[in-house]
């Protein structure tokens, strides 16, 4: 997993690797310092000799300047490398996360795939961050700071152990302690996360059902947990303060006291007492540096983990080795297909589908609400592949055809629809990049939506705020067909698509369908029979199964539930003024 995550360090590697190495140095020059200072006191102060404080003054002053540098150096290096490295994992992540198939995206859930690409990723960049600085730069500290201690002073150097089991023990206890409070701090924050994610997306339908104060009360309990768990760590790590005096107190009365009588023994100078009391300070320093860095890498490991799931799941659906690239014509078949969201052979979603659509046929799909409509039209260009039996366009398996070959050729208009930040042009044209202007009315045209777009004023180049918001639910729908067009497809799938128009606005769209594309396979998806009944015939679903096939005099002759919807939708009107 750790491979994986720094494998995706690439053209930072060598900033990876240069920051350690300035750290070494700064070590080194760090560990000299106190010595040299000794050296000062000794032979320069001590000893009276000037040319002796010269030399050794200017060599300290050009350790400061080369552990200052180094420290500069590998700090911005290491920044450089951790924030390389958080940038191509989200970029990897991204990429990645493009190929899912629906299905995967379901697994994930949208939220959580924002989370890992943002709070964790920051968390690992942090620790990665430390761990090429500061996790090298504090073990070295204490190894030398020991090595020189024994040098100086075996014997006073010793004192040094006892301190280190109180230190040791006085984290080990904090450490411990606070994990589980960071652990689920992280998991606060993803809770966070998806409140607000959730509500900002939603804001309309909040607003709309007046429930601000509920979503207030949601947000404000999350973030006082996290406030709560906050203030419980704070106060744990605070006890650091405490144990670090104790211990920096303890080991000065020790070194003084010991370091006096062998001062006055002769076995000690005033430099070395010194330069002993500056490394007993590295070392402490040192050790509670380390425990935390530690914390923080262990924290980040959830992390890692997370995102390594992200980076190494494999779409569940992929290209075939050796794909076809070109689709010939708009029939469609279902082969006894059967279909499970949670591969449950008991919980279908679809129940031995049976189909044949002929190319260029204008097909409608009715049924009550759950019926499996949206699924039945999502495998055709295998946004979802069938658990069992074989989706047919143009007489060949959908799986044997290159992904982008088969969804540039089967056009589907979703029921949730989206539009995006830009203009109108720039959405209509990610139906087709390389799209004239003439081609791109023409399909506003045909999709009805020509007229409203030139009442905008800036016309096609108005701008689309978020989601679309800035236009109805029916022009919103009106542009996701015109970009559906664009693409110029064998099959064109309206999910549901035009519930938001008037009979009117409909029925011109789908005359100018007929018109102008009369070769395209046309599928509408719809809760109105008004909608429907023009179609070459009707699908009717119920409860995943098809339950009858049919023009609509047929149906409404032959199939009940068919019959029940028209008798109920007649009701309010004669469609018999529908008919062409
Ligand atoms: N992504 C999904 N994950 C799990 N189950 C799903 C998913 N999408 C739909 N279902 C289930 O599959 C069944 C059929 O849903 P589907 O969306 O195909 O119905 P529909 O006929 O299109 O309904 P509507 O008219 O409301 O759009 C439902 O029971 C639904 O709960
Ligand atoms: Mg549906």
């Amino acid at each position: 997993m750790i491979k994986n995550i720094l494998s995706h360090l690439e053209e930072y590697k060598k900033y990876a690797i240069l920051s350690p190495i300035f750290v070494v140095i700064e070590v080194i020059m760090d560990i000299a310092l106190p010595y040299l200072m000794s050296l000062i006191i000794d032979r320069g102060i001590t000893a009276k000799s000037k040319e002796d404080l010269y030399k050794i003054g200017l060599l300290l002053i050009l350790s400061i300047v080369i552990a200052f540098a180094s420290g500069m150096l590998s700090g911005y290096f290491a920044t450089k490398a951790s924030a390389g490295l958080s940038k191509n994992l989200r970029s990897s992540m991204f990429k990645n996360i493009q190929n899912f198939s629906f299905e995967d995206v379901d697994k994930f859930s949208t939220g959580s795939l924002v989370t890992r690409m943002t709070t964790d990723v920051q968390n690992v960049q942090s620790s990665f961050q430390a761990s090429i600085r500061i996790a090298i730069r504090s073990p070295l500290m204490l190894i030398f700071s020991f090595i020189m201690s024994f040098k100086i002073h075996r014997n006073l150097a010793f004192n040094f152990l006892i301190v280190f089991p109180i230190i040791l023990l006085g984290m080990y206890f904090i450490v411990s302690r606070a994990h589980p409070i960071f652990t689920s701090i992280f998991k606060t924050f993803d809770k966070l996360n998806t409140v607000v994610s959730e509500n900002l997306s939603g804001i309309r339908v909040v607003k709309s059902f007046v429930k601000e104060d509920h979503e207030i009360q949601k947000f404000k309990k999350t973030s006082q947990s996290l406030f709560e768990k906050y203030v419980r760590v704070s106060k744990l790590m605070a006890l650091a303060n405490p144990i670090m005096q104790f211990s920096i107190y303890l080991i000065t009365m020790l070194i003084a006291w010991f370091g006096a009588h062998f001062i006055v023994a002769g076995s000690l100078t005033t430099g070395e007492l010194m330069s002993l009391i500056t490394y007993a300070f590295q070392i402490q320093i040192s050790l509670m540096i380390l425990s935390v860095i530690l914390v923080q890498i262990i924290i980040s490991r959830n992390s890692a983990e997370r995102i390594s799931e992200v980076l190494d799941a494999k779409s569940s659906i992929q290209n075939p080795e050796n794909p076809i690239m070109d689709v010939d014509n708009g029939s469609i078949e279902f082969k006894n297909v059967y279909f499970s969201y949670v591969n449950d052979e008991d919980k279908c979603a679809l129940k031995n589908i049976n189909l044949k659509i002929n190319s260029g046929d204008n097909v409608g799909i009715i049924g009550s609400t759950g019926s499996s409509k949206t699924s039945l039209i999502n495998l055709i260009p295998r946004l979802y592949d069938t658990t069992s039996g074989d989706v047919l366009v143009s007489g060949k398996n959908v799986k044997d055809y290159d992904l982008k070959t088969l969804r540039d050729s089967v056009s589907v208009v979703l029921q949730k629809n989206q539009l995006f930040t830009g203009t109108v042009i720039e959405n209509l044209k990610w139906g087709n990049e390389n799209a004239t202007l003439d081609e791109v009315v023409e399909a506003a045209k045909i999709a009805q939506a020509d007229s409203f777009i030139n009442a905008e004023n800036d016309g096609y180049n108005s701008t689309v705020e978020r989601g679309g918001t800035n236009f109805s639910g029916g022009q919103r729908q009106r542009l996701c067909i015109a970009r559906a067009l664009l693409k110029k497809p064998q099959i064109l799938i309206l999910d549901d698509s035009t519930s938001a128009l008037d009979n009117t606005t409909e029925q011109n769209l789908v005359n100018e369908l007929n018109t102008h594309l009369p070769d395209m396979t046309r599928i509408i998806i719809s809760q109105r029979v008004s909608s429907l009944i023009n179609c070459d015939y009707i699908i009717v679903m119920d409860k995943g199964e098809v339950n009858g096939v049919g023009t609509h005099d047929e149906l409404l002759k032959s199939n009940n539930i068919y019959n029940e919807i028209a008798t109920t939708q007649m009701e309010g009107g004669d469609f018999d003024a529908q008919r062409r």
